[in-house]
């Protein structure tokens, strides 16, 4: 589909749009589900084939069917209503801000929000999206495909400072932390805590534990929330715009096209006037 059109009219709807997932998550209390709708969005994207990513693609049948995605479909018609009262937003740049206000209205970082990303009716095959009940080497494939870090994947983990896990949804039961509506570096204290009773722990977060080099950055998030917070909000902004090309980078290059080309008129013009001065002199001379 085409990618829509960022004017001052596209900019004002998401700005009210923004305004409208704040009020309804805050009403819902349905941050954590936004914010993985938003990441389940996106997780999809192949750095090598270019397909996937933060399309709005999950909003098919055929998507949001898959087991990975299994308790989404709530977040979609949450949505829903915000899109029937801003249509020209599109759900790819809608399922991503609603993932960037989640965050913000629990008290987390601040993310870069940049509109533009086209929508896609393709649908990747099921499988593309981690199995929590795997390791490191598996954490890496996936990531690692989607063109991400160790530092993108111990950062991103911390969104399980939100929500908790659902048995009819999942199989996995309970919160990861005690404040499962707060966004903070609190994932990451317990992690390093070991096993409590009450309190989740996913395969696939104990090895952030267990990994060497994953183990760096959480006891660094850990200890220091201000660091989590900085990095988190990069890597969202890396995560909500894989394979997308903002409009402000295209109209950078614009920009930059345009300065070129004057830069050459300036040039042409100049050399015009040096050959035609010339000309007038070598007249003038001869007349004498
Ligand atoms: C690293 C690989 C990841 C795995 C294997 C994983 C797996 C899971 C699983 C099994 C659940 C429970 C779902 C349910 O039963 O409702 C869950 C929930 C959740 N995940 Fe992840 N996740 C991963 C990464 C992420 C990332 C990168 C984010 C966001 C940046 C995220 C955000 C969430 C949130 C907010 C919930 C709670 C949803 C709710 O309360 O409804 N996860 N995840």
């Amino acid at each position: 589909m085409a990618a829509p059109v960022v004017d001052a009219g596209y900019l004002k709807e998401v700005d009210k749009a923004r305004r409208d997932l704040r009020a309804l998550i805050a009403s819902k209390n349905c941050a954590p589900v936004m914010l993985r709708l938003a990441w389940h969005d996106a997780g999809t994207y192949d750095v090598k084939t270019k397909t996937g990513g933060p399309n709005g693609s999950i909003r098919n049948e055929e998507e949001h069917k898959h087991g990975a995605n299994a308790g989404l479909k709530i977040a979609i018609d949450l949505c829903e209503t915000v899109k029937a009262k801003h249509p020209r937003i599109t759900y790819a740049d809608l399922y991503q801000l609603a993932g960037v206000v989640a965050v913000e209205v629990t008290g987390g970082p601040t993310i870069d929000f940049v509109p533009g990303r086209r929508d896609s009716l393709v649908s990747p095959k099921e499988g593309r999206l981690p199995d929590a009940k795997q390791g490191s080497a598996h954490l890496r494939d996936v990531f690692y495909r989607m063109g991400l870090s160790d530092k993108d994947i111990v950062a991103l983990s911390g969104g399980h400072t939100l929500g908790r896990a659902h048995p009819e949804r999942s199989g996995f039961d309970g919160p990861w932390t005690n404040e499962p509506l707060k966004f903070d570096n609190s994932y990451f204290v317990e992690l390093l805590e070991g096993e409590k009773e009450g309190l989740l722990k996913l395969p696939t977060d104990k090895v952030l534990v267990e990994d060497p080099e994953f183990r760096g950055y959480v006891e660094l998030f850990a200890k220091d929330e201000d660091a989590f917070f900085k990095d988190y909000a990069e890597s969202h902004k890396k995560l909500s715009e894989l394979g997308f090309t903002s409009p402000k980078s295209a109209s950078k290059s614009d920009a930059h096209t345009s300065i070129l080309l004057a830069q050459s008129a300036v040039g042409v013009a100049v050399a015009a006037a040096v050959v035609f001065l010339s000309y007038c002199y070598e007249v003038s001379r001869r007349s004498k």
